[in-house]
This record gives structure tokens, C-alpha cells and sequence, in this order.
């Protein structure tokens, strides 16, 4: 028998208890033995649900208790969430988190500390929900370089851009419904303003290059200020918005951003729509492989985890290496990255459009007043200083 204790029971953490649960069975047939869940940690009292027995509010209760020997953490937060997440670790309790904030600021210190205690930190819910992705990047690709990482990391951006392009559908809205469907961020400036995408990418670049990328080095935008212009234009292009976490390799060279970005027809992320996540990694032997799924979502993200809990009970006393070490990947200027732009600005602007970047593609304006364009290829620094002398109304970088 492997016991369990949930850390949190809100969206994520009930649906741990519901996953182990649900497939009881099969999971003991897979593992070779019963996986329970023997506490629930929190502050709230829960009368009336079939685990309410379950509940405790001191975590000592937990650390204290030498038969619980995996710990999911789904409090969310670097508060509590670490304090707890290093107690158990030190104990020899492996912790299983769907948690990209702390992961992402402390994931280097958590994996050591699981390192010195025989036992294991694992994440595969803190990126992409329910698609496995950091297993991939820890076991099957353990042979390449990874040269390359392209994802759509969050649900609710991807939800809400894909509603606007489809229905013409108002921002704040679907944001509402993303929240009532459990795919947003307590706060859901994390989502929108790219920072939830920001601490994936950063996770899976340091998985991935073998070295700590911190999410505060990363450039981040979120997908405030895409308007239902920037879609009129897209149709013109045959393609489509997306909100991408990307880090590569360019000549001994990393670069890492989150920022939105036009995708056409033939990019292989093009498709993926609503909550779904889709993450596309070259390897320098293999070239590219694509991960999809759902992003975000109580059951979806609470599989992932429970994914991690099996790996746990299946390698009790061994610590699973990662190619994440502490050191510190330098990441070059975001400025210096090359990529076309599709650029909007005022119809007074447009005589000096070409005279000011030459040989750029005219699109058919959508709204009166304005013209729109997009660049030949150049360094971001190379096309700010261009864009000085227009009054750009908005700007979007064309990936591929
Ligand atoms: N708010 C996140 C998203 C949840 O929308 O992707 C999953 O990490």
C-alpha cells in the first residue's frame, strides 16, 4: 500500500482525489500494490463530501506520519506551498506538483534537495495540464539536443483567442467563462499577461538546454492588447494569433520569450485551438516531435500529477536524474532575435511605410484610417529603430 496526502483541495487537488479513486484498480494492477490517499490538507472544513474524513489542518499531521510517503502539492503559490514542499522533501516524502510558480522559481533548490534525500520533486502537471511533456523532455529524448521549444502553454489565452478569432467574441467575456470552466489563474493577469506561460517555458527550457533558466530573465507579453482588427488582417495572411512560450538555440546562442505571434496555415501549432496546449520540440538528431493535449482543466492537470505519484511509488528510495542542473543558462538580448512583423499603423504613415523598412508586403486595411503591413525579416532591434520615425499602432512577430 503507497500512501498519499493532498496538499490543497481546491480545483486541482480534489481531482487528484477523484483520479486515484476513479481508477483505484488499475492503478494498483500497474504499480503492484493499492495507492491512497490517507490526508487532505486544508484550512477549510468540506461537510458533506465523501472525503470530508479525510481532511486535516495541521500539515505536522502529514509530516509526522511516517506512512505517507508522497505528498501532492496543489496549493498553488511559493508561500506555504514551498515551506511544505521542502518539509516533506527533507523527510524523504517525494512531492508531486501541478505548481509552475514554484517549480518555476525554486525548482533548481527542490530537485537537489530531492537528490540529497533519496526521493523525487516531479512536475509533469506544471506544464501543458494533462499533455506529457516533461517525461518526454527527462526519458525519451534524453539522447538529443534540444535546439528548439514552441509551445501554446496556457489554456485560457488560448481559449479566449480562439473564441475572439471564431465568434468575434469580446475579451472580458470569454474570460469569464474561461474562469467558470476552472481554466484561469486565481489571479488571471498571470494568464493574460503571459506570466503563467513565462514560468512554463522557462521550466521546460531548463529541462530541455540542462541548464536553470530563471522566468524573470525571459521577455514576456501577454494578449491584452490583440484587437479584432489583428484578426481581420490574419485572414488576409491565412493565419492565425497565437500566444507562444518559445526558447532556442541559435548559434551557441539561447533566446526565450513569451509574446503573441502570427501563425500561417502551415505552421503544425496553426490548429491547435480553445483550452488545448500543443508544444513543439526539434531535437538536433531527431527533428521536430509535437506534445498536445489539454492544457488546463481539474481532471486533465490532476491526471498529470497522479502520473508523477505511480513513477513515485513505482521507484521508492531511488531519485530519478533530470537534465536539470543548477547552473544558470544566460540567455541572449530578445531584441536581437529576427522574425517578420505585422505592423499597423496610422494611413498617414503610409507613404513613409516602404521608404522606412523598402520591401514589405501591403495588406488590404480593415478599418479606416489605418494601414497595415508586414516586414521582411530583422532583428527586433533593427525594426524598433525603423519603427521610431511611424506611429505604430500595434505590432505582432510572425513566427516560421
Ligand atoms: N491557467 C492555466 C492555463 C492553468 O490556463 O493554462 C494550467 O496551467
Amino acid at each position: 500500500m503507497a500512501k498519499v496526502a493532498v496538499l490543497g483541495y481546491g480545483t486541482v487537488g480534489s481531482g487528484i482525489v477523484e483520479v486515484i479513486n476513479t481508477n483505484q484498480e488499475l492503478i494498483a494492477k500497474r504499480v503492484g500494490c493499492p495507492v491512497e490517499v490517507k490526508y487532505i490538507l486544508d484550512l477549510r472544513d468540506f461537510p458533506g463530501d465523501p472525503y470530508e474524513n479525510l481532511v486535516v489542518h495541521d500539515v505536522d499531521v502529514i509530516m509526522n506520519d511516517p506512512e505517507v510517503e508522497i505528498v501532492c502539492e496543489a496549493m498553488g503559490g511559493t508561500g506555504a506551498a514551498y515551506a511544505f514542499t521542502k518539509a516533506a522533501l527533507s523527510k524523504g516524502k517525494s512531492v508531486c506538483t501541478s505548481n509552475k510558480a514554484l517549480v518555476a522559481e525554486y525548482g533548481t533548490e527542490l530537485i537537489e534537495l530531492a537528490k540529497a534525500n533519496k526521493c523525487n520533486y516531479l512536475f509533469e502537471a506544471s506544464c501543458g495540464g494533462g499533455i506529457p511533456i516533461i517525461r518526454p523532455l527527462r526519458t525519451s529524448l534524453s539522447p538529443e539536443k534540444i535546439v528548439a521549444i514552441k509551445g501554446i502553454l496556457n489554456g485560457t489565452t488560448n481559449y479566449i483567442l480562439t473564441r475572439m478569432e471564431q465568434e468575434g467574441a469580446d475579451f472580458d467575456s470569454v474570460l469569464k467563462d474561461a474562469q467558470a470552466l476552472g481554466y484561469a489563474e486565481a489571479n488571471p493577469e498571470a494568464d493574460v499577461e503571459g506570466h503563467d506561460a513565462c514560468r512554463k517555458i522557462a521550466i521546460l527550457s531548463s529541462l530541455g538546454f540542462g541548464k536553470t533558466v530563471y522566468y524573470k530573465d525571459v521577455y514576456t507579453e501577454g494578449i491584452t492588447k490583440i484587437a479584432m482588427e489583428d484578426f481581420a488582417y490574419m485572414k488576409q495572411l491565412k493565419a492565425t494569433i497565437k500566444l507562444l512560450g518559445m526558447s532556442r538555440e541559435v548559434d551557441g546562442e539561447y533566446f526565450a520569450m513569451v509574446a503573441p505571434f502570427v501563425l500561417t496555415r502551415e505552421n503544425p501549432l496553426y490548429n491547435v485551438d480553445d483550452v488545448m496546449n500543443a508544444i513543439l520540440v526539434t531535437g538536433n538528431t531527431l527533428g521536430d516531435t509535437m506534445y498536445y493535449g489539454a492544457g488546463a482543466g481539474k481532471l486533465p492537470t490532476a491526471s498529470a500529477v497522479v502520473s508523477d505519484v505511480l513513477e513515485c511509488v513505482l521507484h521508492k528510495g531511488i531519485h530519478l536524474s533530470s537534465n536539470w542542473a543548477p547552473e544558470k543558462l544566460a540567455l541572449a538580448d530578445a531584441a536581437l532575435a529576427e522574425w517578420k512583423f505585422f505592423v499597423r499603423v496610422p494611413k498617414a504613415d503610409e507613404a513613409k511605410i516602404q521608404q522606412t523598412f523598402g520591401e514589405v508586403k501591403m495588406l488590404e486595411s480593415v478599418k479606416d484610417g489605418e494601414a497595415a503591413f508586414v516586414t521582411p525579416v530583422m532583428s527586433e532591434k533593427v525594426y524598433k529603430e525603423k519603427a521610431a520615425s511611424l506611429d505604430v499602432i500595434s505590432m505582432i512577430r510572425m513566427e516560421g
